[in-house]
C-alpha cells in the first residue's frame, strides 16, 4: 500500500467503507474562528487574504490545527477564477461579491485567453504548495473550483442572486452567448484545477451551489455535461485524482450523478435526508454529507442526535462525513468540536 493511500479520505473515495467515516467540514476556515478573523484583518480584507499565499495556507491550518480535521481544503474563492479572465471583483462588506457583468457574445470573446489565467492564479498554486508542505502527513488536500454553471450565475448577474434569474435568462434569450460563456469556463476550469493538481493537490471538487436552480434538460447540458468534461480532462492527465461532484440541492439529480460525469464522490446538501441518499445515491459510490449547518449554531443534544443519524445511515458504505453546506459565521467553535467527538466516539 502507497503512503498516501492511508490517508482515510483517499480511502472512502477509493470506495473502501470505514468504521469511523473521515471527516472536514465546508468553510472550515472561516469567519466562526476568531483566528481566521484576526488573519484576515493581517492580510487587510477577504480577496487580499486570498492572493497572500503565506496567510492563506495559515488560514487552511487554522482549523486543522484546532480540530484535527482529516482534510484540508485549499483557502481561496470560486470568483477568483472568472476574475482571472478578466471582469472585476469586490466584496461588499456584509453583502458578498460583485463582478463586472459578462452578457454579451462581445463580452465572452474579451474575456482573457484560458492560457493568461495563471499570472493572476499563481499565487493560489503557491498556497497549494505550501500547504502540501506544511499538513501533517495524514490530512487530505483538497483543491477546488466552482462548476461552470454556477461560476456564470455570478459572471451574468455581477452578484449572488436568490433564484439565478439572470443567468436563466441569458440561457432562454441567448443561448449562443450562454452556451459560449460555460464553454470557456469549462476550458479555464481544466487548466485551473489542473495546476493545481501539479502543485500538490490530492483531491478536486467541484461545487456546484446553484445546479439545483437548472431543471430537464438544462440540468443535463449545464450541471452533467460541463462536470463530466472537466472530470474526464483532469483524471485523463492526472490518472488516478478523485474527484468530489457537489451538485448542490439537485435531488433526484443525484441519482447516477457520480456514474454519468466519473465523479467519485457525490456532497448532498440539506435538503434530502441521509437516508434517503444511502438508499439512492451510495449504492453507486462514495458520498459525502449532509449534517445541517444550523446545528453549529444551535448545538447541545440536537446536534448529537443529527450526527449520530447521519453516521449511522451511512455506515454500510463509503462516506465522508461534512455539513451540508458552509458552517456559518454565526457558528459555535465549540459545537464543531462537539460534532467531530460524536463522528469520532459515538
Ligand atoms: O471551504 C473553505 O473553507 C475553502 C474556501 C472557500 C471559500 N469560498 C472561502 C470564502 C470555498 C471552497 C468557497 C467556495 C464558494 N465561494 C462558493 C461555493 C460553495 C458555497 O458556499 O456554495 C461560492 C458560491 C462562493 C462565492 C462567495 N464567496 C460568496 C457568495 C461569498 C459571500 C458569502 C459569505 O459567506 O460571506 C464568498 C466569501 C467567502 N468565501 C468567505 C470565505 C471564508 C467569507 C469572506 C470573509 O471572510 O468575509
Amino acid at each position: 500500500m502507497t503512503e498516501t493511500k492511508t490517508k482515510t479520505i483517499l480511502r472512502a473515495l477509493a470506495g473502501e467503507t470505514l468504521p469511523t467515516p473521515p471527516i472536514w467540514m465546508m468553510r472550515q476556515a472561516g469567519r466562526y474562528l476568531p483566528e481566521y478573523r484576526a488573519t484576515r484583518a493581517q492580510a487587510g480584507d477577504f480577496l487580499s487574504l486570498c492572493y497572500n499565499s503565506d496567510l492563506a495556507a495559515e488560514v487552511t491550518l487554522q482549523p486543522i490545527r484546532r480540530y484535527g480535521f482529516d482534510a484540508a481544503i485549499l483557502f481561496a474563492d470560486i470568483l477568483l477564477l472568472p476574475q482571472a479572465l478578466g471582469p472585476k471583483l469586490w466584496f461588499e462588506t456584509g453583502e458578498g461579491p460583485r463582478m463586472e457583468t459578462t452578457t454579451t457574445m462581445d463580452q465572452v470573446r474579451a474575456l482573457k485567453p484560458v492560457e493568461a489565467i495563471h499570472d493572476t492564479l499563481a499565487p493560489v498554486y503557491e498556497t497549494v504548495r505550501i500547504l502540501s508542505r506544511e499538513l501533517p502527513r495524514e490530512t487530505t488536500l483538497i483543491g477546488f473550483a466552482g462548476a461552470p454553471w454556477t461560476v456564470a450565475t455570478y459572471m451574468i448577474a455581477g452578484r449572488g442572486t436568490k433564484d439565478q434569474g439572470p443567468a436563466h435568462a441569458l440561457k432562454n434569450t441567448d443561448r449562443a452567448t450562454f452556451t459560449a460563456l460555460i464553454d470557456r469556463l469549462t476550458e479555464a476550469t481544466v487548466e485551473y484545477l489542473s495546476q493545481q493538481v501539479l502543485a500538490g493537490a490530492e483531491v478536486i471538487k467541484l461545487f456546484d451551489s446553484w445546479a439545483g436552480s437548472l431543471k430537464g434538460a438544462d440540468f443535463d447540458d449545464f450541471a452533467v455535461k460541463p462536470a463530466t468534461r472537466i472530470i474526464a480532462e483532469l483524471k485523463a492527465r492526472h490518472p488516478g485524482l478523485p474527484i468530489i461532484a457537489f451538485p448542490r440541492e439537485a435531488g433526484d439529480g443525484y441519482i447516477g450523478f457520480a456514474a454519468k460525469t466519473g465523479a467519485d464522490c457525490v456532497a448532498i446538501d440539506n435538503s434530502v435526508t441521509p437516508e434517503w441518499a444511502a438508499e439512492n445515491v451510495q449504492t453507486t459510490g462514495c458520498v459525502q454529507g449532509n449534517l445541517s449547518p444550523t446545528h453549529m449554531v444551535t448545538g447541545g443534544q440536537d446536534l448529537i442526535d443529527a450526527t449520530r443519524r447521519v453516521v449511522q445511515a451511512f455506515k454500510n458504505g463509503p462516506h465522508i462525513f461534512n455539513l451540508g453546506h458552509g458552517i456559518t459565521p454565526d457558528a459555535n467553535p465549540d459545537n464543531v468540536a462537539l460534532m467531530i467527538d460524536t463522528v469520532r466516539n459515538g
